[in-house]
């Protein structure tokens, strides 16, 4: 018999609650782990109380002698359980600190040395961070984070070009001469690598990203500087042996801003299932709207199968709602198109 418990995680933005079920059989740890729950636990055994939890309501059988906790008809508001050593007894709700549900990773602020400022080319930078040594926060594929300047009050925002899982953490950061605050950055960490200082970064942000494995093709569509997000989930991809397609297609403006086509090309020479197409817009030459349709033609000229596809889009808000309409148009269902620009931008009317 499985009984649904709710879990309530109180934070700085308020209330949590995530739902699942669990058998009787399972202790509440290894329910919430089967279901891509993320919960500390150390011991396993009921002793270090690294995952007590305040049970609110319901009752649990709890300990090795599995002994009723029954709120029911208690006058205790709570009681605390260990959730590696309590198995439900009936519907229950449970107050815990530090539980992250399927896809998400706990936000963290780190201090990093920045190692160095290499200009790519045009004027493309890549920055990389060394993350501290056995501190080092999570993120997944296609993931971004903050990055702090020492005087200033707002955070500045960039893709992580790396994948997870390394020490070195990159970014890709355009700084056109007109770009002031991308100039600034750029002057900021050129003087922290100068003087050995290190950058404060909060991550990771995001939901564009890969929570696992995907079980469909990937289309990438990158404009920009936004090849540095599908960079990072191509690397994690490569890693894991993907064996199903890749197609990155990347649009930039003029040949000068395709700033690692070389990259790109080499990954699709020694990955058969990854197909690179590159797309330069001539801006010089063609009407500004052709541009942000560019990227969503290729795609719809080069692939018939979008309802077996996820597609991930980097780029402005015109580009991305674009592509989203005309994807969606030809049979991509709207639950397999990423980008993280649906979360903070409106269409335009
Ligand atoms: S992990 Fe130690 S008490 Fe549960």
């Amino acid at each position: 018999m499985s009984h649904k418990l709710t879990f309530r995680r109180k934070g700085g933005s308020g209330t949590t609650n995530y739902e699942l079920d669990c058998s009787e059989n399972e202790t509440i740890y290894e329910a919430a782990k089967a279901k891509g729950f993320r919960l500390p636990v150390s011991c396993l055994n009921g002793v270090c109380h690294v995952c007590r939890a305040n049970l609110l309501c319901g009752s649990v059988l709890s300990g090795v002698s599995k002994q009723l906790i029954n709120l029911q008809n208690a006058e205790r508001a709570s009681s605390e359980i260990m959730l590696c050593q309590s198995w439900p007894n009936g519907q229950c709700e449970i107050e815990i600190r530090n539980i992250f549900g399927p896809g998400e990773l706990p936000l963290k602020k780190v201090k990093c040395q920045v190692l160095s400022v290499e200009r790519l080319k045009g004027h493309v930078y890549q920055v990389d961070f060394q993350l501290p040594a056995g501190k080092q926060p999570e993120f997944f594929p296609g993931q971004y984070l903050a990055l702090q300047l020492a005087e200033k009050e707002e955070a500045s925002y960039f893709s992580i070009a790396s994948r997870p899982g390394l020490r070195i953490l990159s970014l890709h950061i355009q700084a056109d001469p007109h770009l002031l605050s991308a100039v600034e950055v750029i002057a900021y960490l050129e003087l922290c690598v100068e003087q050995k200082k290190s950058a404060s970064l909060s991550l990771p942000y995001g939901c564009a990203c890969l929570t696992a494995i995907p079980d469909k093709s990937l289309i990438l569509m990158a404009a920009g500087t936004g090849f540095a997000q599908m960079k990072s989930i191509i690397e994690y991809l490569f890693e894991h042996g993907f064996n199903r397609p890749i197609s990155l297609y990347w649009g930039v403006r003029k040949e000068a801003d395709m700033y690692l086509k070389n990259q790109a090309k080499s990954w699709a020479e020694t990955h058969e299932n990854f197909k690179f197409i590159p797309l330069i817009a001539d801006i010089e030459t063609i009407d500004a709207s052709d541009h942000h349709n560019q990227l969503s033609d290729a795609v719809l000229a080069g692939q018939n199968n979008l309802s077996e596809s996820m597609v991930f889009v980097s780029g402005s808000p015109k580009l991305v709602f674009s592509a989203m309409d005309a994807l969606m148009e030809e049979g991509l269902p709207e639950s397999q198109f990423f980008s993280d620009v649906l979360a903070y931008a409106q269409r335009a009317t």
